[in-house]
Parts: C-alpha cells; structure tokens; sequence
C-alpha cells in the first residue's frame, strides 16, 4: 500500500509540477487548429478546426438539450448492467493569472439563477440529509454542495452541477425509465458509486445520482473513494506507466517550444500584463481564460488598469492570445497520437479501471444465467478527472473522440442477446451471447475502439461480442508495449 501511494504521489507530482503550469495533458482539450504549422504531415487535407468553436464544445452549455443513443439495443436484447465514467462538470479555476482579478462567479447554489434544472431546487434540499449515506475514508467530511459566495480555487460551479444533474436525468431516461435497470427495490450491492477526494468530483457524482435517481434512499448509498486520481485501486504500482509518461512529457515539451507563435504570444501576453513570461507559463493561463470564456466573462485586464473605465486595449488578454494557446493544444494532441507515447502511458493507466469492469461485467453475466443476479454490481459511477478519461480513451483507441469536455461521460453498457433455441446455456457457452456498447458523450464509438474495429457489424451479432473485449483487457491491450499481462507491461525495462 505504501508503495502504491508514493507511485501515485509521484504521478500527481509529475502531472503537476511538470505538465499543468506548462501545457498540460491535464487540460488538453478537445481544440480546433487555425493554422498549420510545424509538422504538415500530421495534418494535411482536414479541414481547420475552428478553435473557438470547439472551445464552445468544450464549455458543454448546458442550455443545449442532452441527446444521446444509451440504452439503443436491436429488439429482444436485455440490458444487464451500465458502468460510468463522467469527468466532473464546469469548475472555477485551478490557477489564477498573476496581477489579474479572478473571474466573479457565485458558487451558491440557487434555482433563481440561471442555469437551473427543474431538480435543482430538491437536489439542494436532499444533500442537506447526506448524513445517512455511507461515506468511505475523508468523503464525509467534505462539502456535499458547492457554497461559496466567490468560487474557490477548483470548486464546482452551478454550471457544473447542473452540467451533471442533466446526464443523470438523461441516463435515467435511458435506463431506468426505458430497461428498468435498478427497479424500485433495488439492492445496495447494485450500485457502485466511487470517486477521487476531491470536492468538485464527489458533488458531479452526486448530482450525477440524484439525476438518475431522484430522491435516493440514503441509507442504501455507499460512496467510495478512489486514492489515485487513475482509479487505480490496489494496482497503482506500475514503474513503466510513469517512464512512459515521462517520454511523453519530453515530446510535449519539445514540441512547445518548438511553435513560435506560441512562444510569441506568451511574450506578448507577460508584457501586457507586466509579469515575467516565465511567471505567466507557470500560471497556466489557459485555464483562467476558459474559464472566462465558458462563462461569457470579458477577458482579464490588468488590475490598476481596470480602476479606470476603459482600460488600455493593450492592457487586455484578448481572444487572440486564447485562439493561439488552444491551436497549439490541438496541434499537440494530433502530434501526441502520431508519436504514439501516450498510448503506453494509457494503456498502463486504464487498465485497472477497464479490469474493475470486465470482472464486474463478467460476474453479471454469469450470475444471470442461473439466479436473478441481485447481489451483482448493476449500475456502477465513476466521478473522475480529465487525468482520468484521457488515458482511457487512450487505452481503447478513441483518442480521436478528442480530449473530454466539462462533464463528459463515457459508458459501457454489457447486454444479454436473445435466448437461442438450445444448447446456448451449456457451460462456457454463456459468454457468447453477452454483447458491449461503449458510448462517449452519448455517441456509440463501440466500433471505433480496438477491440472492435474490426468486428463486422452487418454480421450476424449486430453488436460487440463482450469476448472480445474480455480478451483486449486480459491480455490484448498490453501487445503495445510488447507484454501479456500488467504485471510484465509495469515491470519491464523501458528505453
Ligand atoms: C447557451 O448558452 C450559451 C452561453 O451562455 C450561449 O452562447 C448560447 O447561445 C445558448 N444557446 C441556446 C440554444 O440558448
Ligand atoms: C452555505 O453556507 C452558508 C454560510 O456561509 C450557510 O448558512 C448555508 O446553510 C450553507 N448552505 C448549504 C446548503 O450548505
Ligand atoms: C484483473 O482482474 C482479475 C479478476 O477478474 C484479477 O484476478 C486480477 O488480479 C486483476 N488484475 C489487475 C492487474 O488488477
Ligand atoms: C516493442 O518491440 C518492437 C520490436 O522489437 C520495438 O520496436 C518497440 O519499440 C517495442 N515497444 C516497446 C514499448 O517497448
């Protein structure tokens, strides 16, 4: 366990010290590029991604109706168990910009102000009863509702609560509502609700629940906590994991301060703002500027010059300093899938998670070829970070389903094919007709991943045959860095 721990600090240091301040595979996001440059390779005959707009995908309003195609199956197919993954919803900052007001937002929860959702107003009052649930280790005594009057530092805003309250109700549509998933009396065992100790992730999944399940008895509710922000479990020790990425931080590196126009444009942004470039790049400004951007705020100004009405035009970060930093983002996301190091660092990263769900999918499965299975985990939420769904979408082989927005969710649904005539519930023949769907943000991607590209969908299974995943996460996923099992992948020597 100690080991464990210090592996995770070290990852943590890593993420921090290294990649936040600087250009962050923790806020990496889903960008548009403006221009080309650097290596035109990578990126020929795209069109450029605008990387405003994409920036407003990112925000993920949540004034936009949720759509999505969980709980789709062809007729006659039983749906048996859902596992989520969301990143926690629209947060304040993590960094603020030196010599700069932070951005006035009020992270009092109220159904007076927009946005609102029509369980907002009771999802406020239920949290107040949050002494009945069942709190793992430091959770309990964390706030279960964001209430600060000026947000902290990270904390989850209105925006983010309703971002989540929004997926929950949604997957309650698609789930309880249309397969009855966990009917009335469901059973404690039947769900799993784990998350990071962080604030803002414990209240998205909470709000997550109460959109799911609006009113939730909680006394059947355990919230568990995940030490590792990988949601690694026990499994954190992974020597190799942290050399790849390292390689990984290089490349990012190099390829920073390789875009000039980048560089430029943080000399030009420190002046404005009288701070030292260096200082500037530590700061992260990205980050605030979003922030900003998400929350229809105007850009920074310098402090003494806001005292006066109208500020200098120079005085000002603009749009344009915030288009450059997101282009460059998006460009070094296309450079990290070409130069295929994250991938590594990915596989290693998920894997305990994706173990943690083939197991739990498997167990189900099992359990309903001979009883009803209501001792099996049927609904299980993960609350998590951008540092978390990276990787996985890294490790299944959607990194083009880009960097996850405020909110995002992505969902493994495990389904039970239509009986056959005989012969089918023979043993070892149940697992033939189980079948998985993973879905990000609401679009089935289960044929993107890679471990069913090449399944042909017009064949006979119109979907996923859940072997076939079982296989990618016992052993396939780990032919990348030349191993058979975590175990060799994270204790062999790497270059
Ligand atoms: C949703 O909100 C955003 C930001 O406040 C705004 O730009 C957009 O026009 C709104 N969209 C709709 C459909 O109301
Ligand atoms: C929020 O904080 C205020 C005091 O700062 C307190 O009176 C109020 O009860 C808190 N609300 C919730 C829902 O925790
Ligand atoms: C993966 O899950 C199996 C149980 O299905 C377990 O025996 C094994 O130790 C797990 N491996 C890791 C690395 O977590
Ligand atoms: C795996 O082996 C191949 C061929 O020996 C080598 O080129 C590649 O670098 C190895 N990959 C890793 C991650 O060690």
């Amino acid at each position: 366990m100690s080991i464990a721990v210090s592996i995770n600090q070290l990852t943590v240091i890593l993420l921090s010290v290294h990649l936040i301040p600087t250009n962050p595979v923790a806020e990496q996001m889903s960008l548009g590029k403006s221009r080309k440059r650097v290596n035109p390779v990578l990126h020929t005959d795209a069109p450029a991604p605008d990387p405003i707009r994409d920036s407003h995908r990112y925000c993920n309003y949540p004034n936009l109706t949720e759509h999505g195609w969980e709980g789709h199956s062809p007729a006659d197919y039983r749906l048996l168990s859902v596992h989520v993954m969301i990143r926690h919803g629209d947060r304040f900052p993590l960094y603020s910009i030196p010599k700069t007001k932070k951005p006035a937002i009020d992270c009092v929860l109220s159904d007076k102000r927009k946005p609102s959702h029509p369980l907002l107003g009771s999802f406020i009052s239920h949290m107040a009863l949050g002494g009945r649930g069942h709190w793992d280790a430091s959770l309990g005594y964390l706030p279960r509702l964001p209430n600060h009057s000026t947000c902290e530092m990270g904390e989850l805003t209105q925006t983010g609560v309703v971002q989540h309250l929004k997926n929950g109700d949604h997957l309650r549509q698609a789930y309880i509502k249309r397969h009855n998933l966990l009917t009335a009396d469901w059973s404690p065992r039947q769900l799993w609700v784990e998350t990071t100790g962080k604030s803002r992730t414990l209240q998205s999944g909470l709000a997550f629940l109460f959109g799911f399940l609006p009113r939730f008895d909680w006394s059947r509710v355990t919230v568990r906590q995940q030490w590792s922000t990988l949601f690694c479990g026990s499994s954190c020790d992974c020597p190799a994991r942290n050399r790849f990425l390292e390689q990984e931080q290089r490349r990012q590196y190099r390829q920073r301060t390789a875009d000039t126009e980048l560089e430029r444009t943080y000399v030009t942004m420190a002046k404005t703002l009288g701070v030292a470039t260096k200082i500037l790049r530590a700061a992260n400004p990205v980050d605030a500027l979003l922030c900003h951007f998400c929350h229809g705020l105007a850009f920074p100004c310098t402090n003494t010059r806001t005292t006066s009405n109208v500020p200098d035009e120079g005085a000002c970060l603009t749009l344009q300093h915030f288009a450059v930093i997101r282009r460059q983002q998006k460009d070094d996301e296309l450079e990290r899938r070409e130069a295929g190091l994250y991938r590594r660092y990915a596989v290693l990263a998920a894997h305990p998670y994706l173990n943690r769900t083939a197991t739990r999918m498997e167990r189900i499965a099992r359990a309903s070829q001979t009883r009803r299975g209501t001792e099996e985990v049927v609904f299980a939420l993960a609350s998590a970070h951008d540092v978390t769904m990276a990787p996985l979408l890294g490790a299944l082989g959607l990194e083009r389903a880009g960097f996850p927005k405020f909110a995002a969710r992505l969902v493994f649904e495990l389904w039970n094919g239509p009986e056959a005539k005989d012969g089918d519930r023979k043993r070892g023949q149940w697992l033939k007709n189980m079948f998985i769907r993973v879905l990000y943000n609401g679009e089935d991607l289960t044929f993107d991943t890679s471990f069913c590209r090449e399944h042909n969908r017009h064949s006979a299974q119109p979907l996923c045959p859940l072997g076939n995943f079982m296989s990618f996460v016992r052993n396939d996923m780990f032919n990348i860095v030349n191993a058979t099992s975590y175990k060799q992948a994270c204790h062999q020597t790497v270059l």
